[in-house]
């Protein structure tokens, strides 16, 4: 008689046939800085989450270095908006002195990826260069790659762009190249949704676009075809690694992606997933383990690796 409890009986047994194991080396913790800041700062609405200086930064990165989480993705938050982002660009742009100051200090013991877009930056909050209500994608190219270039100076190990915009993983490689630094890598946003779970970021980055929204570069998620198109052509182009976004809303994406595809695949567990878990438990709705379950399923759906919010506290203990 076939009776698949057997293999539930007890821990060991259970233990001995599991085959979907979340390993802290696969994750990337999303960190932010905010120019001006003279100390930490938790986020309003955000719960759990800070801006940091840039001297509170390197203490973060310490303490997540302790604890063997060594992959950060860095977002930073200008004190004023410009939209030439000359305030992303410049050698002092605030991201750009964070990179320098992470990578001075701790070298290659972590791995520094910064998210490269326009939304904090500029005064509209859109993600590309706008013109006369719309946004205009080659123009949104160069300055894109200038982000790029500026960070790569700076030290940064890996770029990922998350603006949306067609070509500009093959913008920024070629750039990228032509500059000497072929070993930067590039991790492109490839699949991501126009969606509401980005609002506590957005409300951390004050990057609300302030009219309109990115539904004319952000997916639609009731439309299907287009993630193996955009996953394909970011690959074409020259990314290293591609992404989903989010990810437990878009299991099946994950899932789909995965079987068409021969490169490391990341699934972002994003700001409004990640909140919902915790106030969840805060409110006591659920218990903690909660959050390992999210993480578990979307490694099982096919990610390879997971930004998340909860990389550091999952691996306090
Ligand atoms: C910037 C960017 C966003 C996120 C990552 N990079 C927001 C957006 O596209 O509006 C979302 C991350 C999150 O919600 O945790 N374009």
């Amino acid at each position: 008689m076939i009776r698949p409890r057997r293999l539930r009986k007890n821990k060991l047994i259970r233990e001995l046939v599991r085959d979907i194991h979340l390993n802290k080396e696969n994750l990337i913790q999303p960190i932010f800085v905010k120019e001006g800041l003279k100390e930490k700062t938790e986020i309003k609405s955000f719960n759990g989450i800070y801006h940091h200086s840039i001297d509170s930064i390197l203490y973060e990165v310490e303490e997540l270095l302790e604890k063997g989480i060594t992959k950060l993705l860095l977002f930073g938050l200008p004190s004023s908006k410009d939209d030439q982002v000359l305030n992303a660009i410049s050698e002092d742009s605030i991201v750009n002195k964070t990179i320098r100051e992470i990578k001075n200090r701790f070298k290659d013991d972590v791995y520094l990826i910064s998210d490269v877009c326009l939304c904090a930056y500029t005064t509209h909050g859109h993600c590309g260069v706008l013109e006369n209500g719309r946004i205009n994608n080659d123009k949104s190219l160069k300055l894109l790659k200038e982000i790029s270039l500026s960070n790569a100076l700076s030290g940064v190990d890996m770029i990922a762009p998350s603006d949306m915009m067609d070509k500009r993983a093959s913008v920024i490689r070629k750039a990228l190249d032509k500059k000497g630094f072929v070993d930067t890598s590039i991790m492109s946003y490839s699949v991501k949704y126009n969606s509401s779970f980005y609002g506590p970021f957005r409300g951390a980055q004050d990057s609300h676009p302030k009219n309109g929204d990115r539904a004319s570069y952000q997916m639609d998620y009731r439309y299907s075809k287009d993630a193996i198109i955009e996953t394909l052509l970011d690959i074409k182009e020259g990314s290293d690694i591609v992404m989903v976004k989010p990810a437990m809303a878009y299991l099946d994406v994950i899932s789909k992606i995965k079987e068409k595809i021969n490169l490391p695949l990341a699934a972002y567990q994003v700001s409004g997933e990640y909140l919902m878990l915790k106030n969840a438990v805060k409110n006591n709705i659920m218990n903690k383990n909660v959050y390992m379950e999210s993480l578990t399923g979307i490694k099982r759906a096919g990610a390879d690796i997971i930004i998340t919010y909860f990389a550091k506290e999952l691996f306090s203990e």
